[in-house]
């Protein structure tokens, strides 16, 4: 047998948790004592037995669980919305009721501050528009300016207000917290780039504000009772071409490309051409903080935590009280970032915490087999000097990506979400996949060449003096925690797993601590042969990344969301993109689904589900 790359991993997984269990034995004893001893565990945690993996027309969970959509896309939000008609959509309509291709999903408990788990505010985001499936007759070479208007209208985040009442939650009618926020909604910029002249355009010369947010992708929230939302593709907005090679240059750091490659938008719009607005694309690709309770406040771009493909946005309090958020940039070779707040958290200042994300410093990681080193993204520090183009903070955060290749970060296989296991402290990255790596660039961190799966890592922060986990500290240790795919594409998973996952995107932990991974094959999905949907496992003990299928999405779609109710007994999901096919395969007229409502004149639609257990008891038992 050749040492494979696979061969090395394990040697270098073997060595590296050995180290582990030295370092971190104070993190080992709080988990202990968290779990309430060293209890062992019989295999898998989770009660529920596993879904089949067919791709069907509809949705499916697991046995003793019900599932059930509580708003699709056009469903009204705002009190005014007329009620949805496929065929007769209007921007002005659309801006009233819920957006498209839900992504995100908080929960904000009401009244605010409490654990409500049956009352409270969702906060969903709406990633991108089909507009083959929205449409009737939707002809890509001649779309209309009003069918650009609906498809911006549809982009942005929705807050509802939902109520649970035994095992059905709702959505309150009418309600005083409803908010739509649109592609064209007022929009603070603050932190270091704010005011910088490369976001000033002719209608703000200020940089100080930017109409909507787009390419929302997954996000988090904060102790402060705020969302934040990631914009990420932004690249697809923006069309036309630009004869300033500087200009072309700084475009391409972000993927944008020639002309018609992406939505025609610029046709009909203005700042959506490169050519009239050059600056228009640096306003996008941030991370924007939204309070959910106050349906006036106005959204912030927070660009302290730096521009690029964003995806997850997930706070922590460290030790020492500082915010840390942890976040991907998703596209293949990009790099994995933590934000470290330069002030303290102070619970009794509310809303006013919120300049924790305005002054801080931004790091970028660099996985060696022996540790992960996190990067100071700081300008005057290294090669981040006014002679390599980094004349100050503001460059540094618009251009982030270069700044992390010049720190010599480690291109990872896209980025996803990240989240913090409340149990043991450790952190958990998705990483969905890379066919574009070859063998010649694997590395300890991204094993695979030809990525195809994509795999998780676990990230392990260093114990402070108290035990607990110091989320601020400099270097971390690390693991491979599961290798995505079928055995036959060398699929790694706890001992005993039934099934197999391709490509973790969004993820969620329970109140017990164990992992809730999301997937999404994209294109995939038909040539893999798997539904995408929710899989889930522990993360300690015999049970650990031992896989369990426990939800499916309609064909086409892919899962996102996932959120629990602080009290573990609803875990809502996102269904985004059902009946989504490659071309003109799925249409409006003849959709490949026509989720959730089935009926023959509705197109399928985009939509939060809540899952509850029949019995009432939490989720995965
Ligand atoms: Fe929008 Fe990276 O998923
Ligand atoms: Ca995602
Ligand atoms: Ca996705």
């Amino acid at each position: 047998m050749n040492s494979t790359p696979f061969a090395i991993l394990a040697r270098e997984r073997l060595s590296r948790r050995r180290f582990i269990a030295g370092a971190s034995s104070l993190v080992a004893a709080l988990y202990a004592t968290q779990l309430g001893g060293c209890e062992q565990r019989r295999g898998s945690s989770l009660t529920f037995k596993s879904l089949s993996q067919t791709i069907a027309d509809d949705d499916a969970v697991a046995a003793g669980y019900q599932a059930t959509p509580i708003i699709r896309w056009g469903d009204p939000v705002m009190p005014d919305a007329p009620p949805f008609d496929p065929k007769k959509l209007t921007p002005a309509d659309q801006a009233l009721q819920f957006g498209y291709n839900n992504d995100f999903v908080a929960y904000f408990p009401l009244p605010r501050g409490s654990t409500q788990s049956d009352h409270g505010l969702l906060f969903v985001n709406h990633e991108y528009t089909n507009p083959e499936l929205m449409f009737p007759d939707y002809d890509p070479a001649n779309q209309t300016a009003v069918q650009t208007q609906v498809e911006l209208m549809a982009h942005g985040a929705s807050v509802v207000e939902v109520a649970r009442e035994g095992r059905t939650w709702e959505v309150v009618a009418n309600s005083a917290f409803a908010r739509r926020i649109t592609g064209d909604t007022m929009i603070a910029i603050s932190g270091p780039a704010a005011g910088h002249y490369r976001l000033m355009t002719a209608e703000d010369p200020t940089g100080t504000r930017v109409r909507g947010t787009l390419g929302n992708c997954a996000g988090g929230t904060t102790p402060w009772g705020t969302a934040l939302t990631c914009e990420e593709n932004v690249q697809s907005y923006f069309g036309g071409s630009t004869t300033d090679e500087l200009d072309a240059y700084r475009l391409s750091i972000m993927g944008f490309a020639a002309p018609g490659r992406f939505r025609p938008w610029h046709t009909s719009m203005a700042r959506f051409d490169v050519a009239q607005v050059p600056n228009e694309p640096a306003r996008f690709g941030w991370v924007v903080e939204v309070d959910p309770y106050d349906p006036h406040a106005l959204p912030v771009k927070r660009t302290a935590l730096g521009r690029f493909k964003h995806e997850a946005a997930t706070t922590v309090v460290a030790v020492d009280g500082s915010l840390v958020v942890y976040m991907g940039d998703d596209e293949a070779g990009q790099y994995l970032y933590r934000y470290v707040s330069q002030g303290v958290f102070d619970p009794g200042r509310g809303a006013a915490n919120s300049i924790l994300l305005d002054e801080g410093t931004l790091y970028v990681a660099r996985f060696d087999a022996d540790g992960l080193s996190w990067l100071p993204l700081v300008q005057g520090q290294g090669p981040l000097t006014a002679a390599n183009g980094f004349s100050s903070q503001a460059e540094v955060l618009i251009d982030v990506r270069l700044a992390a290749l010049a720190l010599g970060a480690t291109p990872m296989d896209r980025p996803e979400d990240v989240e913090v296991d409340p149990v043991n402290g450790r952190v958990y990255v998705m990483l969905t996949n890379n066919t574009s790596r070859a063998a010649a660039q694997t590395d300890p961190a991204n094993p695979r060449a030809n990525n195809e799966h994509g795999h998780i890592l676990e990230l392990v922060p260093p114990a402070s003096p108290d035990g607990t986990p110091d989320h601020s500290a400099d270097r971390f240790q690390w693991d491979v925690f599961l290798l995505a795919g079928d055995a036959a594409s060398g699929g790694r998973y706890g001992e005993g797993t039934q099934v197999w996952m391709s490509s973790p995107d969004n993820c969620a932990f329970d109140p017990k601590g164990r992992l809730w991974i999301a997937s999404d094959q994209g294109k995939k999905q038909a040539v893999h042969g798997i539904a995408d949907g929710m899989f889930a496992c522990d993360t300690d003990g015999e049970g650990r990344a031992v896989l369990k299928f426990f939800y499916a999405v309609p064909r086409g779609a892919e899962c996102c969301g996932p959120c629990f109710t602080p009290d573990g007994k609803t875990l809502f999901v996102a269904v985004q993109h059902p009946g989504e096919g490659e071309g003109s395969e799925s249409s409006f007229g003849a959709p490949s689904t026509r989720w959730p409502d089935f009926k023959d004149d509705m197109p399928p639609r985009p939509s939060i589900v809540a899952i509850v257990k029949d019995d009432g008891r939490q989720i995965g038992g």
